[in-house]
C-alpha cells in the first residue's frame, strides 16, 4: 500500500472533511457520527479507539463536554459502523464507571456475538477510592471482529498492567498512554496495515502506528485536539483542504 492508494480509497472521505495528509496517514477534522458512513466496507485493517468516558463531570476536557444523554447510543452507532469498515480487530477501549457502567454492560451485551475477547488493562497506580469504597483499576479493551485474535508474538495475556498516563497536556487529560497503544498494535497488527482512530484526541494512534509503520486514519471533532494531533503526528503535509 502507497500512500496514493491510501488516499484513492478514502477520496469520498477526504473530500468531505477538512483533513490533514502525510505519507503516514490522515487526520479528518469532524465528527465520526457523520464521517464513518462515508467509509467503504471493509476499508481499514483495524480499529483502535477510546470512546469519551460519559463522566458526567468536566475534569477531563478543556474543549470537550463529557456529558452525554445519548451514550449508549453513541456507543452503538459508532461499533456499528467499525464493524462495517474494519476487515479485521476493532480494539475498543472503556472504562466502566459510575455513571455509565449499566451502558457499558449493556454495550457488552448486545455485541456478545461479535466480541471476541475482553483484555484488561490493570492500572498500577489508580486514584484511590474514598473509605472502603472500591478503587476502579481497570479499563477494558473489547475486541470485535469474526475470528478469535492471535498474537505475533507468544504467550501473549489478555491483561496489560503500566501505570497511568501522566503526561499528557493540560488541554486533554483522556490521552491514552503510548505503550498501551504499542503493546496492541505491536501485538495485533502487521507493517503497512491501516488502522482507523475515530476519537482520535491527541492522536497517539498516529504517533504509534507511524512508529510502528501502519498507516492510519484519525478522526477527532474538537478542532483544537484535531490541531493538537497534527503538530504531535509531526506532519510534513502532503495534502490538506
Ligand atoms: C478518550 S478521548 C481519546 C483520546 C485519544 N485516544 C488520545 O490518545 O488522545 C476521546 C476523544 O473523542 C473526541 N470525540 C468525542 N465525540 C466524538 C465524535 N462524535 N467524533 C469524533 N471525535 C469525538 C473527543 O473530543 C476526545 O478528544
Amino acid at each position: 500500500m502507497t500512500n496514493g492508494q491510501l488516499n484513492e480509497n478514502f477520496e469520498l472521505v477526504l473530500n468531505s472533511a477538512l483533513h490533514k495528509t502525510d505519507a503516514s496517514g490522515s487526520i479528518l477534522f469532524g465528527d465520526s457520527l457523520a464521517l464513518l458512513p462515508l467509509f467503504n466496507n471493509k476499508s481499514v485493517d483495524y480499529s483502535f479507539t477510546s470512546p469519551p468516558y460519559n463522566r458526567k463531570r468536566n475534569d477531563k476536557y478543556r474543549d470537550f463536554t463529557d456529558i452525554n444523554e445519548n451514550w449508549f447510543q453513541l456507543n452503538i452507532d459508532i461499533l456499528n459502523q467499525l464493524l462495517r469498515v474494519t476487515k479485521k480487530h476493532i480494539f475498543y477501549n472503556i472504562q466502566a464507571n459510575y455513571y455509565n457502567r449499566q451502558d457499558v454492560y449493556k454495550l457488552i451485551g448486545l455485541f456478545s456475538k461479535n466480541i471476541v475477547d475482553i483484555h484488561i488493562w490493570e492500572k498500577s497506580n489508580p486514584m484511590p477510592a474514598s473509605g472502603k469504597n472500591i478503587t476502579n483499576a481497570v479499563e477494558y479493551f473489547l475486541i470485535l471482529g469474526n475470528e478469535s485474535l492471535k498474537s505475533n508474538t507468544t504467550y501473549t495475556k489478555n491483561i496489560i498492567t503500566t501505570s497511568v498516563n501522566s503526561n499528557m497536556p493540560k488541554e486533554h487529560k483522556a490521552v491514552m498512554k503510548t505503550d498501551i497503544a504499542e503493546h496492541f498494535i505491536s501485538k495485533f497488527t502487521n507493517e503497512n496495515d491501516i488502522i482507523l482512530d475515530c476519537f482520535f484526541g491527541y492522536g497517539t494512534t498516529g504517533v504509534v502506528a507511524k512508529e510502528l509503520n501502519r498507516f492510519f486514519i484519525g478522526i477527532e471533532k474538537e478542532k483544537s485536539y484535531y490541531d493538537m494531533s497534527v503538530e504531535r503526528c509531526g506532519f510534513n503535509i502532503i495534502s490538506a483542504n
